[in-house]
């Protein structure tokens, strides 16, 4: 069986790397990669070449029955063989019209997003590895517009007091950027609508500020749901006590299949002290501050507003790693002695859509 890999303009970071290359051929398959497949996450062709797999021809896509991708624009639709799958981060709501008609032109599509977060899924969780990198990447990018430094310094000259640092939401790019922030020194505060998260939090030596509240904000899924108007009130107020003090905010706040919670407004953005840094990890989604864009960086007279949508793939190399290893692993679920068998849960889950 052969596999390949699509590259789309737009992602810098990539399906197969060498080392998921090699486990596909000690697997038996065969592996035909697009030439400078690895250019953008700094990966080499000779890299591919050395573990057996080959180099397809310029500029064409190679012939196979599965094709890897990380997250294909759709700027045009693909045009690969009728019967052969498509595995990627498809975001299937937004591009229901060109997955129909792939689907029509007989692919198979598995969207990775739709993998359940189930135990036995965990290894093949792509947005739980990209979110971590992307909680990394948040801090750094705000670091680079954020003009004092962040941990405590004493000096001859005087004291430099730490930045303070405040994250909303702790999922896992939330948990991860607190990490990040602590390890660099700043003094770290943590909202989230589930109260589960306090002892992850606290863990990580960062403070929990709690909206006292009666329903827990989980669902029997692990997840956030929506909160009442009386929350969102009382969590304004609360947030815009904290906000007001703060150095710099990750806002990575999201509530699954509905627009991101606006949780930042204008008033508050305009109470932060000057050469404050906001970092909205939502923005694919809506945005969790109201002055963000996407893929843009805001600046209003005190606060800069960072909006890039694309964080872990700033970081493309070690996030292909990560993306790769969960793709074999999915892989290896569908593909049985030389056989795709996509009756597993996993998988079917993957492709209702
Ligand atoms: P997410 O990306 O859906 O949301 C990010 C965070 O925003 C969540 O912590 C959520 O509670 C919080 N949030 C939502 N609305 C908010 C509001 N109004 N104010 C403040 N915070 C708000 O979350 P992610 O990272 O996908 O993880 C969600 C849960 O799923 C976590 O408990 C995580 O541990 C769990 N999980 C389980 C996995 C498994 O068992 N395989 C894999 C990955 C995550």
């Amino acid at each position: 069986m052969r596999i390949s890999a699509i590259i789309d303009e737009k992602e810098k970071r990539i399906a197969i790397t060498p080392e998921t290359a090699k486990k596909y051929i000690n697997l038996g398959f065969e592996v035909v990669v697009p030439q400078n497949i690895g250019a953008s996450a700094g990966f080499c062709d000779d890299e591919y070449l050395a573990i057996g797999a080959s180099i397809g021809k310029e500029k064409s896509v190679p012939e196979a029955d599965l094709y890897l991708c990380v997250k294909p624009s759709f700027e045009k639709e693909l045009k690969i063989k009728s019967g052969s799958y498509l595995i990627a981060l498809l975001s299937s709501f937004q591009n229901k019209k060109v997955l129909e008609q792939m689907k029509k032109n007989g692919i198979n599509l598995c969207a990775l997003e739709k993998i359940p977060r189930i135990t036995r899924a965990q290894s093949m969780d792509v947005l739980s590895s990209q979110a971590s990198i992307a909680g990394y990447r948040a801090v750094l990018e705000a670091l680079i517009e954020y003009r004092r430094v962040v941990p405590l310094m004493m000096t001859a000259a005087g004291t430099v007091r730490p930045a303070k640092v405040l994250i909303l939401g702790a999922g896992v790019a939330g948990l991860q950027a607190v990490a990040t922030a602590k390890r660099l020194g700043a003094v770290v505060s943590v909202f989230d609508v589930r109260s589960v998260v306090k002892e992850q939090v606290e863990s990580l030596g960062a403070t929990f500020v709690k909206v006292e509240n009666t329903n827990d904000g989980e669902t029997s899924g692990g997840y956030a749901k929506e909160m009442d108007d009386d929350y969102k009130k009382r969590q304004a107020e609360k947030l815009s006590q904290a906000i007001s003090k703060m150095d710099i905010v990750i806002t990575t706040a999201q509530i699954p299949g509905k627009p991101a919670p606006r949780l930042v407004t204008k008033e508050m953005v305009r109470s932060m002290p000057a050469g404050a840094v906001i970092v909205d990890m939502s923005t694919e989604i809506g945005g969790n501050c109201e002055l963000s864009e996407k893929d843009k960086i805001v600046r209003t007279e005190k606060v800069v507003i960072i909006g890039y949508a694309d964080l872990a793939a700033r970081v493309a190399h070690d996030s292909s790693q990560l993306f790769a290893r969960n793709m074999f692993n999915f892989v290896s679920l569908m593909v049985k002695d030389g056989k795709i068998n996509d009756s597993d849960e996993i998988i079917q889950a993957t492709m209702e859509i």
